[in-house]
């Protein structure tokens, strides 16, 4: 896509319009499908004008609330814009916004935080409503009215298909994707479904562009804005020593024969240890990687940039800025090198399960039996949400979930007697790691597990105190499968709510 007007088709040609005027077709109450996907392929303009709207109309004493679908997270001019003005009604699946945490936690928005594979197959089906409008960005409009994606696809096609109107914004500054990506159209709903097509992490199994009936196309609205630039911090030590127990671990796994030195797809979670885990596969002793993942951050492109990685399959790009500007320059040899499919897709359990997967995933918190909270500080504050990590964890060939063993300078374990909110439970968590070492949980019994997991991953400073929780709930003998003191299991998140340090501990 190289002429100055990325909008080709003449019939959508005749659709251009501001912003404003695209966003005056948003009615109150409606469901609108955002692109958008950890910071890439948002729409930039029409859900700013929207808030603006939504802003006006509350001050002329008016109600204005739309119900917001997305990929998953986006950036702060769609988040926080709608968020601020009040605009959302319903939000779902997946944010990180700071404004909408505060407005979910202060139970002023509601949130639907569902697995991000499952979010298609609930509007195909109409559990969640009726999709009235879709507001997708694409990086391009052939001639026959073909999109062309953008850096993200997460949920688009679906939009693209459910919502009853359409508004395309045409994105001036994306990189030229044409090709990088694989629209699957052969999904169904039970009973029709068929098996999915793919059997290695690089595969094609679909066309290159969005199909969208024109007749639905109600505005074209053009942009030139970038994307989020999302920003890692340094690689830490405790990320470093992390990474390095999931090496070591691997290694061990290769020399076992219970997995090939090429490894098994690799998936990686959001945020900064995820990121860094990617880091130390450089050095590590791993050739010919791929991955089947969800977002692709700077760690995994620096991995294909040094060839260590063969190929990676995702449904979005999320990279800091310079990151971003190495993709650009050498877009022809990512072009051949990643694949972007619809959410749907790179999150199938079918597919996660018959690849065989590694996932890695960052967390909240664990308990000592292996139950992962990955949403909810103290059990009822979300902080992000479940994302793509139940879909991958539930399915993988490996479950890896890792932390930092405390939190806020040491005055939270993350290691818990009891997780205060689980999303991953027991039965789907094969492996802890914390900067302290790594626990393999896999053909343990509970109270086997809870010696592990204390002994390897918690700090040194909440050790003693979870031992001697294990033995006393063992002791108190009201069940010794998987021993609790329930007058006590939430103490330590009671204490952290008061603003003291779990487990009585003097403040450091
Ligand atoms: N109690 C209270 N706060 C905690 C905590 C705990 N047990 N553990 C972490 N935190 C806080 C940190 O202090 C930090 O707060 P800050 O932003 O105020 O500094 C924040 O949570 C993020 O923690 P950090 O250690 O920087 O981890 P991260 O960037 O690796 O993110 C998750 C960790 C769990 C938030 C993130 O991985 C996530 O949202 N996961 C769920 C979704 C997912 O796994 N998606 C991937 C699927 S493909």
């Amino acid at each position: 896509m190289t002429e100055p007007s990325r909008v080709l088709n003449p019939l959508l040609r005749q659709r251009l319009m501001s912003a404003d005027a695209a966003a005056a077709l948003i009615r109150p109450g409606d469901n609108v499908g955002m692109s958008g996907f950890t910071g890439t392929g948002h729409p930039k303009a029409v859900p700013a004008a929207l808030a603006r709207r939504i802003a006006q109309a509350h001050r002329d004493g008016e109600p204005f609330k739309v119900g917001v679908w997305t990929g998953a997270s986006t950036a702060p001019e769609l988040d926080a814009a709608l968020a601020q003005v009040d605009g959302i009604e319903l939000r779902l699946p997946y944010q990180s916004d700071p404004v909408c945490r505060e407005r979910i936690n202060a139970g002023r928005m509601e949130y639907l935080d569902i697995h991000l594979s499952h979010v298609a197959q609930f509007v195909w089906s109409g559990f969640i409503g009726h999709l009235d409008v879709a507001v997708v960005e694409v990086a391009g409009i052939l001639e026959d009215g073909r999109l062309v994606p953008a850096a993200s696809i997460g949920n688009n096609k679906t939009w693209l298909d459910q919502a009853d109107r359409v508004i395309l914004e045409v994105n001036a500054a994306s990189p030229d994707l044409e090709g990088m990506h694989d629209i699957y159209y052969g999904t169904h709903l039970p009973p029709q479904r068929m098996p999915i097509p793919l059997v290695r992490p690089d595969d094609r199994i679909g066309e290159a562009y969005y199909r969208c009936d024109p007749a639905k196309v109600v505005a074209v609205v053009q942009t030139n804005a970038p994307d989020r630039d999302t920003k890692f911090s340094a690689v830490d030590d405790a990320s470093r020593r992390i990474a390095g127990h999931i090496i070591e671990f691997l290694q061990h796994e290769v020399k076992k024969g219970r997995l090939p030195r090429e490894l098994l797809p690799l998936q990686s979670g959001v945020g900064n240890i995820a990121n860094a885990v990617m880091a130390g596969l450089q050095d590590a002793p791993f050739d010919n990687l791929t991955a089947y993942t969800e977002v692709l951050q700077d760690g995994m492109l620096a991995l294909l940039k040094s060839g260590k990685l063969r190929s990676a399959s995702a449904t979005a790009l999320s990279l800091g800025a310079q990151a971003l500007a190495e993709f650009e320059r050498e877009l022809d040899f990512y072009r051949s090198r990643i694949v972007l499919r619809p959410q749907e897709i790179s999150n199938h359990p079918e597919i996660v399960r018959r690849l065989g997967v590694i996932a890695m995933n960052g967390m909240i918190e664990a308990d000592i039996y292996g139950n992962v909270n990955s949403t909810h500080v103290h059990g009822t504050r979300i902080m992000n949400g479940i994302g793509g990590s139940g879909d991958f964890a539930r399915n993988a060939w490996l479950s890896i979930f890792m932390t930092p063993s405390t939190a806020k300078n040491g005055a939270i374990s993350c290691i818990v007697p009891m997780a205060s909110h689980v999303d991953h439970t027991e039965h789907d968590v094969q492996v802890i790691v914390t900067e302290q070492g790594l626990a393999d949980l896999r053909g343990l019994s509970p109270k086997q597990r809870s010696q592990l997991v204390i002994e390897n991953c918690a700090h040194p400073d909440y050790k003693p105190l979870l031992r001697d929780y294990v033995r006393r709930a063992l002791e108190s003998g009201s069940g010794r499968h998987t021993p609790h003191l329930l007058q006590e299991a939430f103490n330590w998140h009671l204490q952290a709510q008061a603003g003291e340090r779990m487990g009585g501990l003097p403040k450091a």
